[in-house]
């Protein structure tokens, strides 16, 4: 089910430059520079700043991350394609495509999406899951609740109407004077406060399958109003998490309790939350089902889960032409289409 020959991936989808050696399910390398210091100052990522951070980053960490080959060229090359800021794309497919066309070996693009459900099958988590599997795909620009039947086929169960849970975590952070990216702030913070102390509101609660936190935004900034200084940052970031999780737990029991499934799992950078990871963990013991969640390093954005999904793909016969282009969207539901294109 796995490519037995080394890949190296590429990921430059929004403001991590990053790339891995992949071998079968084993992870030989997994570099990434991140740009947050960069995009500090301005409170969040500004997409050309990106773009062009990427092309001062990418030919050092693709160099890093070929070391444990010791000079011999990898086998096949893998890029992130789809989605995420097209500049961004850009520069990790360019720079894909030159070495995949030097060194004549076969290019595959990937989707993101994918890269993040693929890091459960990292040969250091053990087996892989058992199908079917329902995954909660959580991040700064995605909340979905996925059910893989099949390995490289995805239904959509539910997902968010507006805001990811990723993004609701930054501008609550924000809001509350606290760095970026804001979900590992807020986790600090929490740590020493009362999670009973601020009402915050459960987005969305008659749908059960679907999210919604843009008003938790706003309860936050009402919130930030009216306490002024008096306004525990501890107890309004422990409020915060565990409304959050609170929400994303409740939602995919509910679709545990629809559609019998043999594993469990969290993906993408909220899945770095050990609130988070401590409550689905729970909700599959409960079940008797085993629990999947990445290693901390497979959570945020890396290139190690761009190696995984292209390994399934490329031993599935998968592969790219010159011609393949980066897009700012791309579904999960639509990759079979568009590896048969
Ligand atoms: O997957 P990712 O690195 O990038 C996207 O594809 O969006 O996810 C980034 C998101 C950010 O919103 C960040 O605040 C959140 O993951 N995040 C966390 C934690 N670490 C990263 N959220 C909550 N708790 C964390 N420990
Ligand atoms: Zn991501």
């Amino acid at each position: 089910m796995f490519f037995p020959e080394p890949i190296l991936a590429i990921e430059t989808s929004c403001d991590e430059t990053a790339a891995a050696v992949i071998r079968g399910r084993k992870v030989l390398s997994n570099v990434v520079a991140s740009q947050l210091d960069l995009h500090a100052k301005w409170g969040g990522v500004v997409p050309e700043a990106a773009a062009r951070a990427h092309v001062e980053a990418i030919l050092p960490v693709i160099q890093e991350a070929l070391l444990p080959l010791s000079g011999a060229r990898p086998t096949a090359i893998a890029a992130t394609c789809q989605p995420g800021l097209v500049g961004s794309l850009s520069v990790g497919m360019t720079a894909a495509k030159a070495l995949a066309s030097a060194w004549q070996v076969p290019l595959l693009g990937v989707n993101h999406l994918e890269g993040h459900i693929m890091a459960l099958c990292a040969e250091e988590l053990g087996e892989i899951p058992p199908l079917p599997l329902l995954v909660l795909v959580v991040s700064g620009g995605h909340t979905e609740l996925v059910l893989v039947q099949e390995w490289g086929r995805y239904s959509l169960i539910g997902q968010t109407l507006d805001d990811a849970a990723g993004e609701a975590f930054d501008k609550a952070a924000r809001l509350m004077g606290l760095g970026t990216p804001g979900g590992r702030a807020v986790q600090e913070a929490a740590l020493t406060g009362d999670p009973k102390r601020y009402q915050l509101p459960r987005g969305l609660k008659k749908d059960p399958l679907n999210f919604s936190f843009s008003g938790l935004k706003t309860a936050v900034l009402r919130l930030v109003e009216k306490e002024g200084p008096d306004l525990s940052i501890s107890d309004a970031c422990a409020s915060l998490q565990a409304v959050i999780v609170r929400t994303l737990t409740d939602k995919a029991e509910a679709a545990l309790e629809e559609i019998p499934c043999r594993s469990f799992g969290l993906a993408g950078g909220v899945s770095a939350n050990v609130a988070l990871r401590k409550s689905f963990e729970a909700a599959a013991r409960l079940r008797g089902i085993p629990f999947y969640c990445p290693s901390f390093d497979l959570c945020t954005d890396n290139a190690a889960m761009i190696g995984l999904a292209a390994s399934f793909r490329l031993a599935q016969g998968c592969r790219s032409d010159w011609s393949v282009d980066v897009a700012a969207n791309g579904r999960l539901e639509s990759l079979s289409e568009f590896y048969a294109r």
